[in-house]
This record gives structure tokens, C-alpha cells and sequence, in this order.
């Protein structure tokens, strides 16, 4: 017998309706904010993908030859697509520019709780403004999607690349350097990215900057940002950067978004195109990213376009799904208000399509019995595979224009008009 390949997972029914649920509202939200929707391909080639990416990221893409001798490798992420076109075919198109796209992505990860090798994002890009407004409406994108979803608690965990990059640069280490700086940090390693900077000879001073850095991290975000522009006082950049923060999260607070942030100084995330704000999202009780994002304004340019600012954000599909599922309020499946139209004799079966026809157009699912059971081997069949409600329609209920409705959770049935089934079916089900 065959077997998914190790990491990939079926995702049956259930499972299925939870994503694209998620997906789905992600989707609507795109529209709300004025992005449009682009589809790129699954299978890019390696360099594109492998440009600025992160180390971790580049050794674990499933990559391959096609029969044509090109090296293509699966799309671990979307920026880089979207990047691509945003310097190729987009590049004469107006700004700004706000794309959306959803679907799934590879990584050979290590599987475990929450890590899957294919798994599926909803991603929303901004390009064309460098200004602080954008950063807060990817931030406040972000906040709106887990609060339509019914997400409580969440927290942004934010950071600013400029700032490390501001006192490294200044102590003149070079990008590779910088970038495995950020990759030991990304893994919360504080000392090993600190003897990293130590042996590539960074001065006293900047050690103490850094450690100080490290440790720092709060609630209260402005008290935070103002002992970090105490620390890092010596460097024009990260102070810069440290006031780009500031504007960011003072006009997403100003704005009434009600965002619940931590400051982290130390906070880098593994890939290495981000200039500006980086950010993830969490729920309280789960140690894993729900999304993440950031500003990334080189990208553009090094894939050949005009230099173009863009910010934008990955929310995590697979992970938001566990989350919802995590704090219990998993969204309702359509299971839980379906129906079965069962008709008695051949004689009621037109008028059990009618009604089944009726109750769809309100929008409940409806499956009609179709194998010619009996009733209690249709209605066993339906109660086997979680139908919630059962109509049935018999020639004798019909003369007076009612049915039989069953609620097969409870085992309650009575007889109804079928003038007020529908509105039953709705009431019930909510
Ligand atoms: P990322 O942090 O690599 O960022 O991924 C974003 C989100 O995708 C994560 O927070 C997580 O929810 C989900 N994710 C990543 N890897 C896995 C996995 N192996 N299994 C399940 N879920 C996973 C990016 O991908 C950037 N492109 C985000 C971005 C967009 N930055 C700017 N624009």
C-alpha cells in the first residue's frame, strides 16, 4: 500500500474545510484592503528562490534538474515570486501596488507540531511606499485577519532590522557575517551570535550594546524604544531606525487598532531581504509563529527592477488552523448544519427535490438520498457520516404541507410546515 511521502499530509474533509476557511476569509480581507489576487507558479528556478533568502531556507528547498537541465526548485515562500513579477511584468504599473496570494509552499523542515513540509500561506505584499502608514496597515492587516477569525490573546513580537544592521555595519562587518549574526539570533542562540560578533572584532563598546540589546525586551513599547535609543546612541543608523518603530507603532496605536505588542531589540528574523520592521504574531500556550512579515527594500533592485520599498506579510494557514483549534473555537464545518432530504415513497421524491432545492438557496447544505434505503438505514447512514439534521418527506405530512425534521445530534424529531423549515433548520444551527 502506498503512503503520503514523509511531511505531506492528506488533509480530509474536515481538515479541508478548516483551511480554506481560513483561506477564505484571508481572501476577503485581501479585497477589503485593496489587494488582487495573483497566482505564480509552485516550481521557480533555484536562484530566484535562493536570492536573499536565508541559509536555513536554501539548503532545505526542494530542489531538482527538470528534463531540460534547469535547476528549479519548489517556492518556499511568495515574496520572491512576487518580487519577480513586481520587477518583470509589473514594473510599469502604478504605485502603490498590493498583491495577495494564497497556496502552498515546501520546505524541508523537520515535520513536527505545527512544522509540515508542505504547508500553506496567505500572503499580502505592498509595494511603492516607504512610509510608516504602510508598515502599520501590513501590522494592522494582520491584527484584523486573527480577530475576524475569532483568535483571543494574540501578541506581535516586533523588531527592526535597521537596528542591529545600523551597529554592525558601523563596525564594519560584512553581510555574510551580518546574516549569520541574525540566523543565530533568529534561533534565540544571544551568546553564540555574540561571539560571532566578538571574533569578527567588533569594538568593548559595541559588545556591550549588543548584550544590552539582547536583553531587551518589554510590553511597553515606547519606554522600551527610548532605552534602546539610549543604548544604541553611538550609531546614527540604529537610532534612525529605532524612530522608524517608534512612528510605526505610534500611528497604529493612534489609529485605535488595538494591537498588543512586544518590543524585542534582539528580535532578527532568518531572512535576509528584510531593511526594516520585522515582525511574527503568536497565541499565548503555542511557541510557533502564526505569521510573519516585514519591510524589504532591496529586493526590487537586486532582482533587476527600479529600486521599489515594499513591506508585506506571510500569515500561516496550517498554523492559524491549529490555533482556532488550540483555543476551542475551532469555525463551525458545514457538517454542523447539514442536511439530509429523505423521501418515503417514490411519490414524495419530486417534492423532497423541491425542498431540498429550497433549503440550498437559503445556503445549507443538502444532500438528497439518493440509494433508495429505507428511512432508518438512510438516516443511520446520514447520523455515520455527521449530518445534522434530518427532513423527511412523506406523502401523508405532505396533504397538510408538512415534513418530519429530525435534529440527529439530540434525537428529537417533530413535525413542522414546511413553511417554517428553513428558517427552523437556520435558527437551530446557529
Ligand atoms: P516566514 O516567517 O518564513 O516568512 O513564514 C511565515 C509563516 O509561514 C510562519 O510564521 C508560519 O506560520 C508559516 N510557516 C513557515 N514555515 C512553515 C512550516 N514548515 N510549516 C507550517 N507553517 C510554516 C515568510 O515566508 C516571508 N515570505 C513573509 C513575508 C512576506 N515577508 C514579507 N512579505
Amino acid at each position: 500500500m502506498f503512503k503520503t511521502v514523509r511531511g505531506m499530509r492528506d488533509l480530509l474533509p474536515v481538515d479541508a474545510e478548516r483551511m480554506r476557511h481560513v483561506e477564505q476569509v484571508s481572501r476577503e480581507l485581501s479585497k477589503l484592503y485593496g489587494y488582487e489576487e495573483i497566482i505564480t507558479p509552485v516550481l521557480e528556478t533555484y536562484d530566484l528562490l535562493a536570492a536573499k533568502t536565508s541559509e536555513e531556507i536554501r539548503e532545505r528547498m526542494y530542489t531538482f534538474k527538470d528534463l531540460g537541465g534547469r535547476k528549479v526548485a519548489m517556492r518556499p515562500e511568495f515574496t520572491a515570486s512576487v518580487a519577480r513579477l513586481v520587477a518583470s511584468k509589473l514594473r510599469n504599473e502604478p504605485k502603490p501596488m498590493r498583491l495577495f496570494s494564497a497556496g502552498s509552499l515546501y520546505r524541508y523542515d523537520e515535520p513536527q507540531y505545527g512544522r509540515f513540509r508542505e504547508f500553506w500561506q496567505a500572503n499580502y505584499e505592498l509595494f511603492g511606499s516607504s512610509r510608516p502608514e504602510a508598515d502599520a496597515e501590513i501590522l494592522t492587516l494582520t491584527n484584523d485577519l486573527l480577530t475576524k477569525l475569532g483568535l483571543k490573546n494574540f501578541r506581535f513580537k516586533v523588531g527592526h532590522t535597521g537596528i542591529l544592521k545600523g551597529i554592525l555595519d558601523q563596525e564594519g562587518l560584512d553581510e555574510a557575517k551580518q546574516d549569520s549574526v541574525r540566523q543565530l539570533l533568529d534561533k534565540k542562540l544571544w551568546e553564540d551570535a555574540l561571539t560571532v560578533a566578538r571574533e569578527a572584532g567588533v569594538s568593548d563598546n559595541c559588545l556591550a550594546v549588543l548584550e544590552s540589546l539582547f536583553e531587551t525586551r518589554s510590553e511597553n513599547a515606547f519606554k522600551v524604544l527610548e532605552n534602546v535609543k539610549d543604548t544604541v546612541q553611538d550609531y546614527g543608523s540604529a537610532v534612525a531606525a529605532v524612530e522608524n518603530l517608534w512612528k510605526i507603532l505610534e500611528l497604529t496605536r493612534d489609529s485605535g487598532a488595538q494591537l498588543d505588542v512586544i518590543v524585542e531589540a534582539g528580535f532578527a528574523r532568518g531572512l535576509e531581504y528584510y531593511t526594516g520592521i520585522i515582525f511574527e504574531s503568536y497565541i499565548p500556550g503555542l511557541d510557533i509563529a502564526l505569521g510573519g512579515g516585514g519591510r524589504y527594500d532591496k529586493l526590487i533592485q537586486l532582482f533587476g527592477g527600479e529600486p521599489i520599498p515594499a513591506v508585506g506579510v506571510a500569515q500561516g494557514i496550517d498554523r492559524i488552523v491549529l490555533a482556532l483549534q488550540k483555543q476551542k473555537h475551532p469555525p463551525k464545518t458545514l457538517k454542523e448544519r447539514s442536511v439530509v432530504v429523505i423521501s418515503v415513497k417514490d411519490e414524495s421524491m419530486a417534492k423532497a427535490l423541491e425542498l431540498s432545492a429550497m433549503l440550498r438557496s437559503s445556503g445549507l447544505p443538502v444532500e438528497v438520498a439518493v440509494m433508495g434505503r429505507s428511512i432508518s438505514r438512510a438516516m443511520t447512514d446520514a447520523n455515520r457520516r455527521g449530518v445534522a439534521y434530518a427532513v423527511i418527506v412523506g406523502p401523508k405530512e405532505l396533504e397538510e404541507k408538512k415534513v418530519v425534521l429530525k435534529d440527529m445530534n439530540k434525537g428529537e424529531q417533530r413535525t413542522i410546515p414546511i413553511s417554517s423549515l428553513t428558517e427552523e433548520i437556520l435558527t437551530d444551527s446557529k
